[in-house]
């Protein structure tokens, strides 16, 4: 739960500076860090399985990753414009369902990966 405990520290002080700090944070992960590693999966990674022809159930998989970036993308759109706004429990409660999605999505690509080597 390394992105939950993430979010839940860079949230859980109430002072201006570490709240700006925390929005600067946030805002640079999911906007360049995250979407940069959307990328890299989708334009590299992915077509490198699909050539490699390990299978229905790799192919499912990727499609599932695939599936799971697009719905992340709209998240991160909504969730830029909850940072821009108030702290508080519904920004808190925002960030952390999609930490936790986004802890699932890894554990997926985890066990997909090792079929690289
Ligand atoms: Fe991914």
């Amino acid at each position: 739960m390394e992105y939950v405990e993430n979010v839940n520290r860079l949230f859980a002080g109430g002072a201006p500076d570490v709240t700006k700090k925390a929005r600067a944070s946030a805002r640079r992960f999911l906007n360049e860090q995250l979407l940069a590693h959307f990328a890299g999966e989708e334009q590299h990674i992915f077509p490198a399985l699909l050539d490699a022809d390990l299978g229905k159930k790799v192919v499912q998989r990727i499609a599932d990753l695939r599936k799971d970036h697009k719905q992340f993308v709209k998240q991160i759109n909504k969730l830029d414009k909850l940072i821009a706004g108030p702290v508080g429990p519904a920004l808190r409660k925002a960030l952390t369902g999609f930490s936790v999605r986004l802890q699932k999505h890894a554990a997926k690509e985890n066990e997909l990966f090792p079929s690289l080597i």
